[in-house]
């Protein structure tokens, strides 16, 4: 089949990959011209495991092209999804105006078009917006009827950063809401040979799954974590309660590794829009709102723990290490990290920052803005003379650190780990003052 993917970020661009290893014929629209010479040149402009790879075997063979020609690639394909960047916009909000322009744009090319295609919609938006603002902008641009002279539909993406195209290649369920049957069987049939369970539903359900797809999952987050701080007094470890509850198949192990709370592009923005939307239709979700409102006071318990365990209570004039800035290891995406109210909190208090992430340094240079905020080209310098270090991301480089190596470089060895990555034990019977998220004291 011929497809067009506009929008070439970590979704569009690794969907029109996995399409195109499919093979199926790909070309990617994006509006930025390095990025689509990138693509061409086989090289990715975003680091997603595995997407270089087959970038570089698919371009050479002429299956993924990218052009800055959007109507080119529409007017020359079956398929066209549209997956730009759907960003938050006053916090609650998303922000439509790329969908909004991409959307438009494609209904002028739909008006030259002569045969039949099928527009799909990637980009998370609130359920509704497909049939309420996105179907009367391809009516209104192209003269034509949706349902009568093209398809149309929503088919959400769940891909996780960092493994993007493991997740693309392997879905749990692949979710198509159609306007009709003929645009679902369209959609359908791109997706046959990817042996995954198919649901199909209307377009409106479809928004309403991915969107609650990540606020499920950010609220089962938000309950270990407050269950992790509940046995913090009650002296358990939550690792061991999340492993009780989680061989129940009912409830599963996954996404419940408590720590420092949630961030990243997805679940603050999509829990946010999806509890302003049930303020808006009369029914304001109370789970909603108490799952954000622990994902905000979450990681600042990881300064509480630093705060309880320094001699005189405070952070102030003391040098403090944060050990991990991206929203979560493996990426350098800082968008809506928690390391951001950390450090911000730590330096309010008069703590000088001493941080080190190994990718996500450049992204912080361009948030933080503090004389007493200083990023760290390796971890031992951040440790270097500090009196406590605050473990933010889990990156595997750092679990590799020893208690002699904390214990050699800081002036007091008080480590809390905000993500369990260390082993309690060993750490404190070599003279670490260890303290964990979720394990009593
Ligand atoms: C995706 C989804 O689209 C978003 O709704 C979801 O919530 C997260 O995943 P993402 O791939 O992260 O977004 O977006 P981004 O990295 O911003 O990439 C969007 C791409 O679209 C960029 O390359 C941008 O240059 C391009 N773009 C933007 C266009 O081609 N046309 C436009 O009009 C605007
Ligand atoms: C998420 C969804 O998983 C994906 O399906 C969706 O479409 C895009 O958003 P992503 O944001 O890349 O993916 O990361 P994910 O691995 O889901 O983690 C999100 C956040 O939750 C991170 O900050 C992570 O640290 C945190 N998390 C995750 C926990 O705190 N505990 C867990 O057990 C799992």
């Amino acid at each position: 089949m011929k497809i067009a993917v506009i929008g070439t970020g970590y979704v569009g661009l690794v969907a029109g990959a996995c399409f195109a290893s499919k093979a199926h014929d790909v070309i990617c629209v994006d509006v930025i011209k390095e990025k689509v010479d990138k693509i061409n040149r086989g090289i990715s402009p975003i680091f997603e495991e595995g997407l270089e790879d087959m970038l570089h075997d698919l371009v050479p063979r002429k299956k993924l092209r990218a052009t800055l020609n959007l109507k080119k690639a529409v007017l020359e394909s079956e398929l066209i999804f549209i997956s730009v960047g759907t960003p938050s916009k006053d916090e609650a909000k998303f922000d439509y105006t790329y969908l909004e322009q991409a959307t438009k744009d494609v209904g002028l090319a739909l008006k030259e078009a002569d045969d039949y295609k099928v527009v799909v919609i990637k980009s998370t938006c609130i359920p509704g917006t497909t049939i309420n603002l996105l179907k009367p902008i391809l009516e209104q641009m192209s003269g034509k009827k949706c349902g009568k002279d093209f398809g149309l539909g929503f088919s959400p993406e769940f891909l996780r950063e960092g493994v993007a195209v493991y997740d693309f290649m392997n879905p749990d369920r692949i979710v198509i809401g159609g306007v009709d049957d003929k645009s679902i069987e369209m959609i359908e049939s791109v997706f046959i040979n990817f042996n995954s369970p198919i649901m199909n539903t209307d377009p409106t359900t479809a928004e309403m799954i991915k969107i609650t797809s990540n606020s499920f999952l950010a609220m089962k987050i938000s309950f270990i974590n407050e269950m992790a701080n509940i046995a913090e007094k009650i002296g358990s470890d939550i690792k061991d309660i999340a492993k009780g509850i989680g061989m129940d198949s009912r409830i599963s192990p996954k996404f419940l590794g408590a720590g420092l709370g949630w961030g990243g592009s997805c679940f603050p923005k999509d829990v946010s829009a999806l509890c302003q939307q049930t303020k808006e239709v009369g029914v304001p979700s109370l789970m909603l709102e108490s799952t954000i409102a622990v994902n905000k006071k979450q990681p600042l318990r990881s300064i509480e723990l630093l705060e309880e365990a320094l001699e005189d209570n405070t952070v102030k004039g003391k040098k403090i290490a944060v050990l991990g800035l991206a929203f979560k290891p493996n990426t350098d995406d800082m968008r809506e990290a928690v390391s951001i109210p950390i450090i911000n909190s730590l330096l309010d208090k008069g703590a000088e920052v001493h941080a080190h992430d190994p990718a996500a340094m450049k992204n912080a240079k361009e948030i933080f803005d503090s004389p007493n905020l200083f990023l760290e080209e390796d971890p031992i310098q951040a440790l270097s003379d500090a009196e406590g270090c605050i473990l933010v991301t889990e990156w595997r480089i750092y679990g590799q650190l020893s208690p002699k190596t904390f214990k050699g470089a800081m002036k007091t060895p008080i480590l809390i780990d905000g993500r369990r990555l260390f082993d309690s034990k060993k750490m404190r019977t070599r003279g670490i003052k260890y303290f964990g998220i979720g394990l009593g004291k």
